[in-house]
């Protein structure tokens, strides 16, 4: 990768703390937030990099959390049908979830991802000092993703979990950059057996269905969203497979700054569940836990679904 053909793309937080890595390259720098992972955005890199000169040997490296990495390696895909691309993740979502996997794509509407490729980053490069300026929400929001690793394919990580802390992987960098490493494998071990979502990746959507609805109906951030959907899986997987643990699941969440609680509107949750990319027919593939570090795919009838459901909302 030569530096005069590189072509960062970053969002002005990212900018602002970091100015000095942005001195004498390219760069193009596009408002924060998820509103901005839209279309519109897209047609106004490709614009940039037009005036830049930009052609099919350009690399664009994408400087920030999920919404840059999502949106680089989206307009890399499309761009003269595709230049090389890689990823600085900067978030500890970005670093542990967000970047790996090659799933790249925008928001359309409310449907969040809803136009996108899989295709893989030429590179990764990680860096846990760029952690220094993440915001303080969002060190919990990533650690929402830590959790469910640890649930799904890690015990051990998950015991490692419950004797430390955000404050403790702030000041030890070292135990940081272990713990992010560990993250890596696991998701890019599930993502190597299955990149294009047959069932092992699917892995990965523990939490998220429910998560998801109660994301979209109630607007919170998506750490938190996904926390109460871990609890509902949790509660779900009680049933199905009589996992024994849930309260060692909520208590971590708790111990990591995340919410449990449930809201209360199970017939709009439903509703949006109802529509999820997941649900094949009639019947949802919901991820479970047979115990701590072990989940199944258990495919679910849609009205069994339900009942489980509703009467999780009653036991609360
Ligand atoms: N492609 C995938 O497989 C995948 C997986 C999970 C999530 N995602 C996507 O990732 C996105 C969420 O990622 P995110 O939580 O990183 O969101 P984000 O990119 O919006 O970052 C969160 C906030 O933190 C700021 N920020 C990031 N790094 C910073 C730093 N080092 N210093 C100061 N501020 C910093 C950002 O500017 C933003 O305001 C969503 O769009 C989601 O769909 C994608
Ligand atoms: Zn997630």
């Amino acid at each position: 990768m030569e530096k005069d053909r590189s072509i960062f793309i970053t969002d002005q937080h990212i900018y602002d703390n970091h100015r000095k890595h942005f001195k004498g390259v390219r760069f193009i720098q596009i408002p924060a937030g998820e509103t901005f992972k839209v279309q519109s955005t897209i047609d106004q890199i490709i614009d940039q990099l037009i005036s830049f000169g930009a052609d099919r040997k350009t690399t664009l490296i994408g400087v920030g959390g999920g919404v840059i990495t999502d949106i680089t390696g989206y307009v890399a895909s499309v761009f003269m049908r595709g230049v090389p691309f890689g990823f600085v993740p900067t978030s500890i979502l970005g670093m542990v979830d967000a970047s790996i996997g090659g799933k790249n794509g925008i928001d359309v509407g409310n449907y969040k991802n809803m136009v996108g490729v899989i295709r893989q980053p030429g590179f990764l490069f990680y860096d846990v000092s760029l952690l220094n300026s993440l915001p303080a929400e969002e060190w919990v929001n990533g650690f929402a993703e830590v959790i469910k690793h640890a649930a799904i394919k890690d015990a051990s990580l998950f015991r490692e979990l419950e004797n430390k802390s955000i404050t403790y992987y702030r000041k030890d960098k070292k135990a940081l950059t272990e713990l992010i490493r560990k993250n890596v494998v696991i998701k890019s071990t599930i993502v190597q057996k299955d990149e294009f979502e047959g069932n092992e990746r699917r892995l990965l959507n523990f939490g998220h269905t429910l998560g998801h609805a109660v994301e979209n109906v109630y607007h919170l951030p998506h750490g938190h969203a996904i926390s109460i959907g871990i609890k509902g899986a949790c509660l779900i997987s009680e049933q199905m497979t009589n996992f024994k643990e849930t309260a060692r699941v909520t208590n971590l969440l708790q111990q990591y700054g995340l919410p449990i609680d449930i809201p209360v509107d199970f017939g709009k949750v439903i509703e949006i569940m109802r529509m999820d990319k997941k649900k094949l027919r009639d019947t949802m593939h919901y991820v479970v836990l047979e115990k701590l570090g072990k989940a199944i795919i258990k495919p679910i009838p849609m009205a069994q679904l339900e009942k489980l459901l509703y009467s999780i909302a009653r036991a609360r």
